[in-house]
């Protein structure tokens, strides 16, 4: 097949990149060409903005495709150039979109695709929700082929999973120098964790495949892990002994109301999630990376070289300035 990814070296999509390539499809990657660490042998790179529109169209002009999936499309505005760009020109859409557009707070814990979708705290799934609905528009009207995507939480090397900020170093640095970290509510909502392997392993099998037309599918994982038991597997990997200190969400987002979109719009809430429709559309569909086994490749890949341990100095002050209010508040809290 002839796929392109609208990205192709990012988090997700580059262990996406790796299977469609083990597969044997033939892969065009559409990237500004920032990660050369992560360029592949056989992928064909087109290189441009696709926030530029007529670059864009410059660089697709005259290619089609079996199947396109866009990883960086957050808004309707960017849903609407892809719609202009490949209408007629690919057999399959896959759009992604992401689990946190399902209704917060929940109606179950158990999550499945017919879960309404409402996201009332974060803007980005509302974002992702409006994206949706323009193509399930587009795609009654024109029978634009469209494959709706969710992942939930997807790490791979270089992401440290974390209720904070997962794509650097922060929260595990602050774990090595023996300071506290914050862990939202009472640490024991239960929180599903994809390794970006067990992610692509879904979204290549939904690709050509003619029973994923129309259809919306989540990718997860199996592995149901509570808030503490994430941040002891950090720190085990570490080497160290994780410094939890638990802090209501509310609270939190009192002290950072940008934070507190992420947990009260998110993270908040148990989430386990029912992909039995993808393991009847991609029958040999496994999850197989355990979290120990993610995060260890993680950490090594992270310890291996200095310059990849970024700290977040925003969200480091972030957890300081919380830390610091809770310990205030449950100072004035405690009975004398
Ligand atoms: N990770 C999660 O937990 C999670 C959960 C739910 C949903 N999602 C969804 O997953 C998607 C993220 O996928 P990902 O992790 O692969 O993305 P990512 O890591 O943000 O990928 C960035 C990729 O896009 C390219 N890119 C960035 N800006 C570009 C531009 N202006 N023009 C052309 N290429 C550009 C980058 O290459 P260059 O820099 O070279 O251009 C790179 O290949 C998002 O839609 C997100 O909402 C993620």
């Amino acid at each position: 097949m002839r796929i392109l990814f609208i990205g192709g070296t990012g988090n997700l999509s580059y262990d996406a990149s790796l299977r469609a390539l083990a597969k044997g499809h033939e892969l065009h990657h559409l990237n500004r060409g920032t990660r050369t660490d992560r360029a592949l042998e056989g992928v064909r790179s087109i290189q441009a903005d696709i926030r530029d529109p007529e670059a864009a169209k410059g660089a697709l002009k005259g290619l089609s495709f079996d199947a396109v999936v866009d990883f960086i499309a957050y808004t309707p505005e960017q849903v609407a150039l892809d719609l202009e760009l490949f209408r007629g020109r690919t057999a399959q859409y896959v759009f992604i979109s992401s689990a946190s557009a399902y209704r917060k707070p929940p109606v179950h814990h158990v999550i499945t695709e017919a879960t309404p979708l409402a996201n009332p705290f974060w803007s980005y799934s509302r974002d992702k929700i409006a994206c949706e609905s323009l193509l399930r528009e587009e795609a009654d009207e024109s029978g634009f082929p469209v494959t709706i995507v969710r992942p939930s939480h997807t790490y791979g090397k270089g992401w440290i999973p974390n209720a904070w900020t997962s794509s650097d170093f922060t929260v595990a640095e602050r774990m090595l120098a023996g300071k506290e970290i914050v862990v939202h509510g009472d640490g024991q909502s239960l929180w599903t964790l994809t390794h970006t392997r067990d992610f692509a392993a879904g979204l290549v099998g939904l690709l050509g495949n003619p029973a994923a037309l129309g259809e919306t599918v989540q990718i997860t994982g199996r592995e149901a892990l509570t808030w503490d038991a994430i941040h002891e597997t950090i720190a085990a990997a570490l080497g160290v002994k994780a410094r939890i200190v638990h802090v209501p969400s509310a609270f939190i987002a009192m002290v950072d109301p940008d934070m507190g979109e992420h947990f009260l719009g998110d993270k908040t809430y148990s989430a386990i999630f029912d992909c039995s429709k993808l393991e009847r559309l991609v029958p040999d569909f496994r999850a197989t990376v355990s979290f120990a086994e993610g995060l260890r490749e993680s950490v090594e890949w992270f310890l291996a070289d200095p310059s990849r341990r970024k700290v977040n100095p925003k969200i480091d002050a972030s957890i300081d300035r919380v830390l610091a209010a809770w310990g205030r508040a449950m100072a004035a809290a405690k009975v004398r």
